[in-house]
């Protein structure tokens, strides 16, 4: 698909690695709705970087944990903007926790956010793009195919996000494309020191943490190659090898 003046919806916009995804798009060509949740400073800012570059920016605000929140962002960007052709699912919440001690309250973060809040917004966006064209990529991680002992409720979030990227690409071809970004380690988690992320990107074959400019690459590879649907790229420096 040629980007150029199409529109991006991407959840989780307002800073790290969503805004890198948000930035990537703008670059080549792209207006980007720019959704947060809490952080609306930044995803003001978010739009003004990307106002910079050329396009069409703009912040929409919603809470991604409540059942309807997904379908109504989809649609007031719709109304304020035009039908996006480009869904990236990257909100999402990592919060500790193992089969012993993960709350219902952990437990429904996760799925709610990181996993029925990306289904329903695929919903919305097959339904408004119809036969096409249009392209989804969902955010999910090395962790996914990895039995990890500490995120047990994000690991089987991401999981099933690899689920619905592949039952999804299948049934939405040939006019929309679904794939999956897996990341490792960009940055470090919020409250994390620098040298947490540099520790974990050691133990990976390349040793080094994923550079914003990859991750751009990435996406735009998955956006732009209507013959890949389904794929899941890992982009962590080879941490599913030594972890899966
Ligand atoms: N950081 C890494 O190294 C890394 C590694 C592997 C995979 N990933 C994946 O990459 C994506 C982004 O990671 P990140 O580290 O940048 O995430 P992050 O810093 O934890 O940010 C989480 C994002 O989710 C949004 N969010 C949280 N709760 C929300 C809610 N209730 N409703 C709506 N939005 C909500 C936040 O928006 P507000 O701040 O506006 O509330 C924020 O933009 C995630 O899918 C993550 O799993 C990241």
């Amino acid at each position: 698909m040629d980007l150029r003046g199409h529109i991006a919806l991407v959840t989780g916009a307002a800073h790290r690695v969503g805004r890198m995804l948000a930035l990537a798009l703008a670059r080549a060509g792209v207006h980007v709705a720019v959704h947060y949740g809490r952080s609306a400073q930044a995803a003001h800012e978010t739009v003004d970087a990307i106002r910079r570059l050329g396009v069409q920016a703009q912040a929409f605000q919603a809470d991604l944990r409540t059942p309807e929140a997904p379908a109504q962002l989809f649609h007031q960007v719709q109304a304020s903007l035009g039908v996006p052709r480009i869904l990236v699912n990257s909100a999402a919440a990592f919060v500790p926790g193992q089969v012993r001690d993960t709350t219902l309250e952990n437990w429904d973060l996760h799925l709610n956010l990181n996993l029925r809040a990306a289904f329903l917004l695929t919903q919305a966006f097959a339904r408004a793009v119809g036969a096409g064209p249009g392209k989804v990529v969902n955010i999910t991680d090395w962790r996914a195919q990895y039995p990890g002992r500490k995120y047990l409720a994000y690991t089987i979030s991401k999981a099933g996000l690899i689920t619905l990227t592949h039952m999804a690409a299948r049934e939405l071809a040939p006019g929309i494309q679904v794939n999956a970004l897996a990341l490792g380690a960009v940055l470090p988690p919020p409250g994390q020191s620098p040298e947490y992320l540099e520790r974990l990107a050691r133990r990976t074959p390349g040793g080094r943490p994923i550079r914003e400019a990859e991750i751009g690459d990435a996406l735009l590879f998955l956006l732009r190659n209507d013959a890949v649907t389904g794929e899941v790229l890992y982009l962590d420096a080879g941490a599913h090898l030594v972890h899966g």
